[in-house]
């Protein structure tokens, strides 16, 4: 049976995929139709590169941000490889997740994307979704909610940072040169992101 960090990708992967069609429909209405096409590819090579019967959370992660930087493309590959590498440096050696480890793993995840990226919220990208997740998981666990009951308010979070996306002008990527015919569109790399903490919370569940 796979370590529990691959089957976590896993969860990712199943969901990522089977939003293949979603998400490239997304992806039509602003951009160029790629992005579910994009992850779905990333997801499978992740599911082919990870070492399944790994214990190291860390090495996992940054394992599988490598892969999906030099598989997904465009510009989410390098985004998303820059956040699971990011975050796998913060668990490097780690077999067990706390709240506090994944709330550190977000940020840094965040840092890098930002790092990279250059955006900040409200440009109608996957910031928009997970930083409000990252502040909401934290406010949680700073209550002393648990894990899963602070991932459960923070895709909340995730997903009213997605029909935000809705209402902006973006101003990075390629939907930017849609101006304001980018309104009423949901961001697809929001959505995929959405989906992947959606992913890692039902995993955490069980
Ligand atoms: N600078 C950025 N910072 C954060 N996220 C970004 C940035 N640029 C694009 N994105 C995210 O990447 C998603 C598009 O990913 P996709 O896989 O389709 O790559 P792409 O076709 O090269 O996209 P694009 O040129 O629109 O950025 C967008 O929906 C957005 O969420
Ligand atoms: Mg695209």
């Amino acid at each position: 049976m796979p370590g529990r960090v691959y089957q976590c990708l896993s969860k990712i992967g199943e969901s990522i995929i089977a939003n293949k069609d979603f998400l490239t429909e997304l992806d039509r209405e602003i951009g160029d139709s790629d992005h579910g096409i994009n992850m779905a590819r990333g997801f499978h090579a992740v599911l082919e590169k990870v070492d399944p019967e790994a214990a190291d959370i860390g090495a996992s992660l940054k394992k599988a941000g490598m892969t999906l930087l030099s598989t997904v493309g465009g510009a989410s590959g390098p985004l998303y490889g820059t956040a699971y590498m990011e975050a796998g440096k913060v668990l490097a050696g780690k077999t067990e997740l706390t709240a506090e480890d994944m709330k550190a793993a977000l940020e840094a995840a965040i840092a890098g994307i930002q790092k990279r990226g250059k955006a900040v919220k409200g440009e109608k990208t996957m910031l928009d979704a997970i930083i409000p997740a990252s502040e909401t998981y934290a406010a949680k666990i700073a209550e002393g909610a648990d894990i899963v009951s602070a991932l459960t308010a923070a895709c909340q979070s995730a997903r009213e940072g997605v029909e935000y996306t809705k209402t902006i002008i973006a101003t990075k990527g390629r939907a930017s040169y849609l101006g304001e015919r980018s309104i009423g569109h949901q961001d697809p790399g929001a959505t995929s992101a959405t989906l992947t903490l959606e992913a890692i919370r039902d995993f955490l569940r069980g």
